[in-house]
Parts: structure tokens; C-alpha cells; sequence
């Protein structure tokens, strides 16, 4: 039984949740195992929709038991709040929820320090969730943080959080370093929010093993996506966290061996919320287009997601920093009315013509897409279930993404209900 990783193969928003509530029918884990609740991944499920910022996509699904990893930073609060806004009762995500107690707790300090930094950078802002993630990693990194297993002898905790918030009270404006830096106030705070999830904290790795000896289907859930991961991505214009399918090992707490497949989520155009590099952007009418009809505003934070082509440059690397055995195509059907799609094939920088991501951060800011254009099909395929049933056009360009990057296609995504997908290759054989 495989251990699959999904991760998001641009700059985020490309349909994960979508795609790991659909595979987690037949899963038996799914495992977050970077980032925090900056993620906004969507699942409709008739009617019903829901955002999870922080629990796995796998969640809706009964049999399902789903892991927070150790790799996560973890806003106790606001996992509070999502597991009342979903309306599982209690006693089953008790059952089915685990969290390790390696996970670093976002603390109001952080949130704050996310918000001093952005507005210090003035212009120059990454434009971040302000969820409070990059300070949280950064306390991960300085060996500052707290984790969620500290919570669990209050002395202890109490002992760590205070030197946590002594180190940042002259970051932060005097009032308001006041308020979030009181230690005894702020440690009150998080053992209370802590404590209902005391019996959910585990070794999430040695969970993992266990699965994996039992012969389960694992799904880990990637957050964010390629080109936001701290090193490979558009730095400083990226997450704190390693949100390629490496990240799944120390993010988990699995070997490289325990992964068998590798599939990457690419939406049949691109997206890119917050700043920073975007070479195959479109500031013009088709960009709109693509906005107004892809709904491409951000699930956690509600901002208008900036949209273009799809890159090939781009998801070459991404092919490469994840070894993508697979590819899922997501949101076909926005592209339905288009009459010609465009692909940008390679950037122009400074005069040359190159196809690979330009190692000078400059040049990445000034690459000018080379555009190459496919016909549209123009008329609908959200409903579509099997390849065959595509319209021409759809399949063609398919066959494009197929060829060019080297990867089977063995996924399409033709609407946003979880039934709306074309299996050409399913992701878990039978039970
Ligand atoms: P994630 O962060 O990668 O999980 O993606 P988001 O949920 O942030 O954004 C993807 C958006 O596209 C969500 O609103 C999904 O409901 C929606 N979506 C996913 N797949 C499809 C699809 O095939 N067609 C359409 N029209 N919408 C989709
Ligand atoms: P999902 O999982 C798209 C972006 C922010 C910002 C940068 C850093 O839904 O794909 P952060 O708050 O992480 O410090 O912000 O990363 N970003 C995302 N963009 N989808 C996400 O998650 C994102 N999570 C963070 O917009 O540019
Ligand atoms: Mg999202």
C-alpha cells in the first residue's frame, strides 16, 4: 500500500485540498507536514463547502485518521475555531486527530512581529498571510520556540516561553510588546487553549511507522506550493517552511524510503497571491478573465490572486525539486471559454533566450515570457469523467503539459466538487 505525497507544483492555490479529500476516499492517514495555517485549501463537497487552514483535507472523510506533523506550526487558537466551523462532533476528530508534539506554537508575539516586519518593509513587504509564520519558524530556527509537547508540564512551559518572550519585547513597540510578551499572561493563554488536545499529542513518526508496517495508505498533504518554499522558491518572496516533497521527511518524521510516489497538483494556469517574481503574470484582460473566473481570491486571506499562463520553465524545476512521478491538472473547465491558451516556453532575460529558472534574482525580476499558443476548445468540461469525453483542444493540451514536462498526466480536475475528476490512473489501487 503506497505512501503518496501530493504537493502544490507553482505558487500555491492550485487545488491540493481539493485533490487530497478526493485520493483520501480510499486513504487510511493524511499528514500535514510544513506550514501552518497560512494554508487555505478548499473542498466542496455537495452543496458544502469548507476551507481548512490547518487540519488535513482528509478530515470529512470517516474512516480517515489525520496527522499534524512535527513540521507544522501550529495557532491553537484558530485550530479551535476551524474544528467548531466544520462541525465534526467531538468525540470523532478526538479518534481520528493527532498532532505531534514537535509542532512550534504561533504565539500572539508572532502574529504581531508578522505585522511589524511587513510594515517595516514598507514597498519591499512579501505581502504574508500575517498569520504569524515566519516568526514563529524563525524561533523554530533561533532554538527560541515553544512546542506543543512543552505544554505538557506547566513549569517547563512556563520556563521556555518566558525566555521566548524576553528575547522579542524590544522587537515590538513598548505597549504593545506589554501586552504579547507578558509572559504569565500569555503562558495562562496557551495551556488553557492547549489542554483539550493534551491526549492527541504523539510521536507522529513512530504513528507513521506503525501505518506503514499495517500496509495503510498514507497521503501527505502539501501546503503552499513550489515556488514559496524557503530555499528553492522566490526568496525573500516565499514562506518559512520547506514546501517541497523533501520537506516531507523532516516535516513528517518519515525516511526518504518510506515514500513511494510523488504526484504535483498544477492548475492549468497560474496563480500568485502576495509579492514577488511572476514571469508569466498577465496585467492585461485575460488575467482579469482568468481572476473572475477561476475565483481566484485567497482562501485565507481573501486577496485577489494574481493570474497568468502556465510557465513551463517553472514546473520543469518543479518537476525537478520534487521528482514528480505524476501530475494533477486542476481547473480545466476555467479555461473552457478561451479561444487560444497560452504557454510561456522560456523567458527572455537581458537580450538571451533562456529555459531555465535564471540563478540571479534580478533577471528572474526581468524575465520576459516567450508565449506559445494552443487552441482553446470553447465549450464546457466540468461535468467531463473520462479523458476520451474531452473536447480535442482539452486533450491536446494535456498531451502538451504531458510531453514537455515529462511526466504523466494521470489527473484532470473539471470543476470544484470532489466528484468533478478524470481518473486516468488511480492513485491507490484497490483495498
Ligand atoms: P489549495 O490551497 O491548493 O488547496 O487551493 P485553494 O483551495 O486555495 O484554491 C483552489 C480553488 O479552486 C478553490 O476555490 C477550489 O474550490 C477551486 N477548484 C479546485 N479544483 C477546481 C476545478 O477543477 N475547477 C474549478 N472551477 N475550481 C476548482
Ligand atoms: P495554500 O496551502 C498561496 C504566500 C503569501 C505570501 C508568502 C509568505 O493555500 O496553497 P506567509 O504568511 O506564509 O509568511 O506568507 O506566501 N502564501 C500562500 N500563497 N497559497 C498558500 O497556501 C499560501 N501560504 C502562504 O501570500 O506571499
Ligand atoms: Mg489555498
Amino acid at each position: 500500500m503506497p505512501s503518496i505525497v501530493i504537493v502544490g507544483a507553482q505558487w500555491g492555490d492550485e487545488g491540493k485540498g481539493k485533490i487530497v479529500d478526493a485520493l483520501a476516499a480510499r486513504a487510511d492517514v493524511v499528514v500535514r507536514f510544513q506550514g501552518g495555517d497560512n494554508a487555505g485549501h478548499t473542498v466542496y463537497s455537495g452543496d458544502k463547502k469548507y476551507v481548512f487552514h490547518i487540519l488535513p483535507s482528509g478530515i470529512l472523510r470517516s474512516g480517515v485518521l489525520c496527522v499534524i506533523g512535527g513540521g507544522v506550526v501550529l495557532n491553537l487558537k484558530n485550530l479551535g475555531e476551524e474544528l467548531q466551523t466544520i462541525r465534526i462532533p467531538e468525540t470523532d476528530w478526538r479518534r481520528r486527530l493527532r498532532i505531534s508534539g514537535e509542532v512550534h506554537l504561533i504565539l500572539p508575539c508572532h502574529i504581531a512581529m508578522d505585522q511589524a516586519s511587513e510594515t517595516l518593509r514598507g514597498k519591499g513587504k512579501i505581502g504574508t498571510t500575517l498569520r504569524g509564520i515566519g516568526p514563529a519558524y524563525a524561533d523554530r530556527a533561533a532554538r527560541t520556540g515553544v512546542r506543543l509537547a512543552d505544554t505538557l508540564d506547566e513549569s517547563w512551559f512556563r520556563t521556555q516561553l518566558r525566555s521566548c518572550l524576553d528575547a522579542k519585547r524590544g522587537c515590538l513597540p513598548e505597549a504593545q510588546a506589554r501586552d504579547v510578551c507578558d509572559a504569565d499572561r500569555v503562558a495562562d493563554e496557551i495551556l488553557a487553549l492547549a489542554k483539550p488536545y493534551a491526549g492527541l499529542i504523539a510521536d507522529a513518526g513512530q504513528l507513521l511507522a506503525d501505518a506503514r508496517r499495517k500496509r495503510k495508505n498514507i497521503l501527505f498533504e502539501g501546503a503552499q506550493g513550489t515556488m514559496l518554499d524557503v530555499g528553492a522558491g522566490t526568496y525573500p518572496y516565499v514562506t518559512s517552511s520547506h514546501t517541497v516533497a523533501g520537506g516531507v521527511c523532516v516535516g513528517a518524521g518519515v525516511g526518504p524510503h518510506d515514500i513511494d510516489r510523488i504526484i504535483g497538483v498544477v492548475k492549468a494556469y497560474t496563480t500568485r497571491v502576495g509579492e514577488g517574481p511572476f514571469p508569466s503574470e498577465l496585467h492585461d484582460a485575460t488575467g482579469e478573465m482568468l481572476r473572475k473566473i477561476g475565483g481566484e481570491y485567497g482562501a485565507t486571506t481573501g486577496r485577489p490572486r494574481r493570474c497568468g499562463w502556465l510557465d513551463l520553465v517553472q514546473l520543469r524545476r518543479a518537476v525537478r525539486l520534487n521528482s514528480l512521478d505524476e501530475i494533477v491538472v486542476t481547473k480545466l473547465d476555467v479555461l473552457d471559454a478561451l479561444d487560444r491558451i497560452g504557454i510561456c516556453t522560456a523567458y527572455r532575460v537581458g537580450g538571451r533566450r533562456v529555459t531555465e529558472w535564471p540563478v540571479n534574482p534580478v533577471d528572474v525580476q526581468q524575465a520576459e515570457p516567450e508565449w506559445e499558443y494552443l487552441p482553446g476548445w470553447q465549450c464546457a468540461t466540468d461535468g467531463v469523467t473520462t479523458f476520451a469525453k474531452l473536447p480535442k483542444a482539452a486533450r491536446r493540451y494535456i498531451r502538451t503539459i504531458e510531453k514537455r514536462l515529462e511526466v504523466p498526466v494521470t489527473m484532470i480536475s473539471a470543476g470544484k466538487d470532489r466528484a468533478q475528476l478524470i481518473i486516468r490512473k488511480p492513485a491507490f489501487g484497490k483495498k
